[in-house]
Formats: C-alpha cells, sequence, structure tokens
C-alpha cells in the first residue's frame, strides 16, 4: 500500500529567487497537508550524508556545493500516495523534460538546479522525514 508521506525541499535556487511562496501553494493546492516545516541550512557534512546514494556520481561535488549555498525549507508532506503524487506535482528531475504545469517547469533552471526536492519511495521518505524533523516537530 503506498503510503502517506514524503519529504520535499525547496532548494536554494528557488529559495533564492522568492518562489518559495509561490511552490508552497502549488503543494497545498494539489492537496498536501503539511505536517512539519522550517527554513534552515545544510552543513556539507549534512549535504553529503542526505545525498549519499550519489557520492560516486560525477555531479556529487557540484550538488553539495549548491545544496549548501544558502537557506532551504524542508517540509514533511501527508497525502494519500504522498511519493508518486507529490514527483507528478514536481516533474522530471531535468525541467527541461518537465511537463507543463508542474513546479520544475515553471521554477527550474537546469537538471542540478531544479528547484524542489522530493522522495523517490516510501522508504526514503521515512527516512528523510527523520533526517530533518524530530518527532515532536511533526503534526
Ligand atoms: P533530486 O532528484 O532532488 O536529488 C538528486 C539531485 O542531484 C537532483 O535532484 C539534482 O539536483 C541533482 N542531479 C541529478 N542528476 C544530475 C545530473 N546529471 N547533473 C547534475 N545534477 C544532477
Amino acid at each position: 500500500m503506498a503510503g502517506k508521506i514524503t519529504l520535499t525541499m525547496i532548494k536554494p535556487d528557488a529559495v533564492a529567487a522568492g518562489h518559495s511562496g509561490k511552490i508552497i501553494d502549488m503543494i497545498i493546492g494539489a492537496g498536501f497537508k503539511i505536517q512539519a516545516m522550517k527554513l534552515t541550512r545544510l552543513s556539507n557534512e549534512k549535504a553529503k550524508e542526505f545525498y549519499a546514494v550519489h557520492s560516486e556520481r560525477p555531479f556529487f561535488g557540484d550538488l553539495v556545493k549548491f545544496m549548501t549555498e544558502g537557506p532551504i525549507i524542508a517540509a514533511v508532506l501527508e497525502k494519500e500516495n504522498a511519493v508518486e503524487d507529490f514527483r507528478k506535482l514536481i516533474g522530471a528531475t531535468n525541467p527541461a523534460n518537465a511537463a507543463e504545469g508542474t513546479i520544475r517547469k515553471n521554477f527550474a533552471a537546469d537538471i542540478e538546479r531544479n528547484a524542489v526536492h522530493g522522495s523517490d519511495s516510501d522508504e526514503n521518505a521515512a527516512l528523510e522525514a527523520s533526517f530533518h524533523f524530530a518527532g515532536v516537530e511533526r503534526f
């Protein structure tokens, strides 16, 4: 059965460009409930830990640099079928391939600076939610 939560990060590019409000509006408009949300900044160590699965990829160094360049907004989102529905809402990793009306189509610059993160499985959603939030910070 599909899980009920996903973890998103509004990435440094979108926060710096002032797109956070419009992105959060799209998320709520699509039927997601916010369980937890905070403005925070990843340290080098935390970014490497979050993206450890990509540590052997050629873009890993650039990705860590990008994700630590400024604040992000992390949030736990709740909805039936949350992971899949949220990935539809954000669109393809590369905004050039993202469908019209998706968050990345509207706000992302390129495959790296792609405005938002969304968990790719229920298992990772649970791990990523715990990475950013303590139990008492979720409602
Ligand atoms: P996301 O899917 O949130 O998590 C992994 C991130 O790595 C991805 O978003 C992009 O920001 C980045 N990424 C993925 N593929 C590439 C790539 N080919 N080149 C540069 N960055 C990438």
